[in-house]
């Protein structure tokens, strides 16, 4: 116990080999991280279910992972056991790493300001018509689980705008329940057991095939008869797509990356519009400065939002960035290691064959960085400088910065960088300001701050049932 090999990280202290760390890790992630970086500095080794997880905490050690090499780090060894059930074969992580930025690439090419500006209305028609016809809306004033709203109110409109008319009305009939077994092949246990046969699994794998038969069925149409192109969603924009060696995507592919764009858009949404809307509530000062900030952009009779003005609304756009800093969807991003790396300045070696963990989310809720960290204060962002950013780089799927040794990275940073943010910005920034058009907000009577998340899923929402009270505004 003495002669610990000085170059290898500490390995947090456990009673149980195999179990490790994995249940103190699961419960609470956040509250495990800072308690051991108290102990052992911002990199250390934990055991989960046998694997050994080398987290890098702190700007340095999001960028030690984030900009890790290809040779050193790889992600699609990480995840696929999870994704590509999910997914399907031939994309994300079921591909090498070359691949995986083509595709992103596709993917960002129908990611237009043009694409956005026709996205607006179709997301305030979405929320509108749920407001207006949806049960726990009716009448003046009510309560309202959010983890029961927001999950449809985000699906409907990202289905409506980036899937296509067709793919939404598909929603309001068979395809939903299709859509939850699917949607439930997305859990940590699968993460964590991706081999074990659990019975939703075979659910999930009857639904990933109907769906992507409905997809490809769907491509197949739209190229017999070009013409009735009208609307400028993904799926139009992946047809005709070629890999630089001169194939074409597949239609199966096509269905692939569409499934993979619901779920990584359906899920991060949500959870961020649940808790702003949480936050909102909890501080109804804010409701009223965002109503008075609509006023003042779109003028005293709120003419209809649109794309442009919604980049004027500045203490929205704040809002968003809060809720990301406090409540990033994903707490640990992780990747294999392929050959030993060296955390900078220092003897720490992390050996070939650990998982590398980041968290980002560590940094964003440190006082070093963000003062009064755990207060949900939008102003803070005033005047305060842009970060860092460190160098442009082109991984394949356009020019991005690197993001370089940042605190706050909620879309991550790297190759592996969110392609969908400004999606993400659109359509929270539409649904949040339809909100505050509509109602205003308050926690329920007896609650004076929103609920804890919940780490039982792969994206930390708030505990159910995350109710708010709603009173119209006419
Ligand atoms: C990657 C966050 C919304 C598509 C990522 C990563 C993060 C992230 C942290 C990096 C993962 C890693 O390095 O392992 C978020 C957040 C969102 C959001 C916070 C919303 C608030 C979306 C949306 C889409 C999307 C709406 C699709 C339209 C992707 C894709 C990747 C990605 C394709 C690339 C995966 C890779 O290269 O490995 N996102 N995301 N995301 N995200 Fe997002």
């Amino acid at each position: 116990l003495l002669f610990k090999d000085p170059s290898k990280p500490p390995v947090v202290f456990h009673y149980f080999p195999f179990f490790g760390s994995t249940v103190d890790y699961g419960m609470d992630p956040y509250a495990f991280f800072f308690k051991n970086q108290k102990k052992y500095g911002d990199v250390f080794t934990f055991i989960l279910l046998g694997n050994k997880m080398t987290v890098a905490l702190g700007p340095k050690g999001n960028d030690f992972i984030l900009n890790g090499k290809l040779s050193e780090v790889n992600a699609e060894e990480a995840y696929t056991g999870l994704t590509t059930p999910v997914f399907g074969e031939g994309v994300v992580y079921d591909v090498p790493n070359h691949v995986l930025m083509e595709q992103k690439k596709f993917i960002k090419v129908g990611l237009t300001v043009e694409a956005f500006r026709s996205y607006v209305p179709l997301i305030v028609e979405q929320v509108t018509n749920y407001f207006n016809s949806h049960k726990d809306f009716a009448g003046k004033s009510g309560s309202v689980s959010l983890l029961k709203v927001i999950p449809e109110i985000t699906v409907f409109t990202a289905s409506r705008t980036l899937q296509g008319k067709e793919v939404r009305d598909a929603l309001d009939g068979s395809f939903a329940d299709l859509y939850h077994d699917l949607d439930n092949g997305f859990t940590p246990v699968n993460f964590m057991f991706p081999w074990f046969p659990f019975p939703h699994n075979f659910a999930r794998d009857r639904a990933h095939k109907k769906i992507a038969r409905t997809y490809m069925d769907l491509v197949e149409k739209r190229r017999a008869n070009p013409d009735s192109k009208s609307e400028n969603d993904m799926i139009w924009n992946l047809m005709n797509k070629t890999y630089k060696d001169g194939r074409p995507l597949t239609d199966k592919e096509i269905a692939h990356i569409m499934i993979a764009l619901l779920m990584a858009g359906q899920h991060t949404s949500m959870s961020t519009s649940c808790w702003a809307i949480l936050h909102l509530a909890e501080q109804p000062d804010l409701v009223e400065a965002l109503y008075q900030e609509q006023k003042k952009v779109f003028g005293d009779n709120l003419e209809p939002l649109s794309y442009e003005k919604l980049a004027d609304c500045t203490l929205m756009n704040f809002v968003i960035k809060e809720t990301l800093r406090i409540h990033p969807p994903l707490h640990s991003i992780m990747r294999k290691v392929k050959s030993p790396m060296r955390f900078p300045d220092t003897n720490i070696v992390v050996p070939e064959g650990h998982y590398v963990l980041a968290a980002p989310g560590c940094s964003a809720i440190d006082a070093q960085y963000f003062p009064n960290p755990l207060k949900f204060d939008p102003y803070r962002w005033e005047g305060r400088a842009p970060e860092e950013e460190g160098e442009k780089v082109d991984f394949g799927f356009g020019v991005i910065s690197k993001g370089t040794a940042s605190p706050y990275l909620p879309f991550g940073a790297g190759r592996h960088r969110c392609v969908g943010e400004q999606f993400a910005n659109v359509q929270l920034g539409t649904i949040l300001a339809t909100f505050v058009r509509e109602f205003t907000l308050r926690l329920p009577n007896g609650q004076v701050s929103v609920p804890p998340p919940d780490y039982n899923s792969m994206i930390a929402s708030p505990t159910a049932p995350a109710a708010v009270e709603w009173v119209r505004r006419k």
